[in-house]
């Protein structure tokens, strides 16, 4: 898909509050720092578009952005940011999922995930959780510039593995990076298969 326009919308502190669900919506998750700012300004060849940085918890609104005036790209606050306390934790995580449990023209969620890790609890309970909730979503792997590309593919396969104790099916896997660019255009294609809403 050619990205001709991307634009900031608005930010959301409830779901309430976000947009008229009149177009396709697709939204990055992940814990924070995973790089899911990164990746839509990758995505959408556009530097600043989402705020980004090296500390976690840098997003904590729900931003949207509209593409090609016919759909929704919207950047949610990561879960799991430790330095924040147990009460503000709890009102993200109300956040998010009232949000992907309410949000009406969301197509489908992209899970985040950094390759350089093994199986985290929290990335899998939240998996668990879509999983369980008829959530439709598909998982992301990021930063694999900061690997070599038989440990990718290693990381890949052992999360595979983690995720088949569990369920049959697995979802569709990105491996991407926002740093260079790649498997961006891969979940464009998708987003471009998947838009009339
Ligand atoms: P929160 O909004 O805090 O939840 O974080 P986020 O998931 O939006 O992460 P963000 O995009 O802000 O990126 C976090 C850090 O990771 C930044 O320092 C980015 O430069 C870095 N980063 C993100 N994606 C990549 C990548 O593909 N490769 C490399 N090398 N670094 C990345
Ligand atoms: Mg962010």
């Amino acid at each position: 898909m050619v990205i001709k326009t991307a634009t900031f919308v608005k930010s959301s502190g409830k779901w309430q509050e976000c947009p008229e669900p009149t177009m396709a919506e697709y939204a990055f998750i992940g814990r924070s720092n995973v790089g899911k700012s990164s990746l839509i300004n990758a995505m959408m060849n556009h530097k600043d578009l989402a705020k980004t940085s090296g500390t976690p918890g840098k997003t904590q609104l729900i931003n949207h952005f509209l593409v090609n005036e016919s759909w929704y790209l919207t950047d949610l606050p990561g879960y799991g940011y430790a330095k924040v306390s147990k009460s503000i934790r709890k009102d993200f995580e109300k956040l998010i999922t009232n949000y992907i449990l309410n949000r009406k023209n969301l197509v489908n969620l992209f899970v985040l995930i950094d390759s350089r890790h093994t199986p985290q609890q929290i990335d899998l309970e939240f998996i668990q959780w879509c999983g369980e909730s008829g959530v439709p979503f598909s998982i992301v792997f990021t930063k694999v510039d900061k690997l070599k590309p038989n440990i990718v593919i290693k990381n890949v396969e052992n999360y595979k593995a983690e995720l088949h104790k569990t369920w049959e099916d697995l979802p569709e896997i990105y491996v991407t990076s926002a740093e260079k660019k790649t498997g961006g255009d891969e979940i464009l294609d998708f987003i471009q298969k998947t838009n009339e809403f």
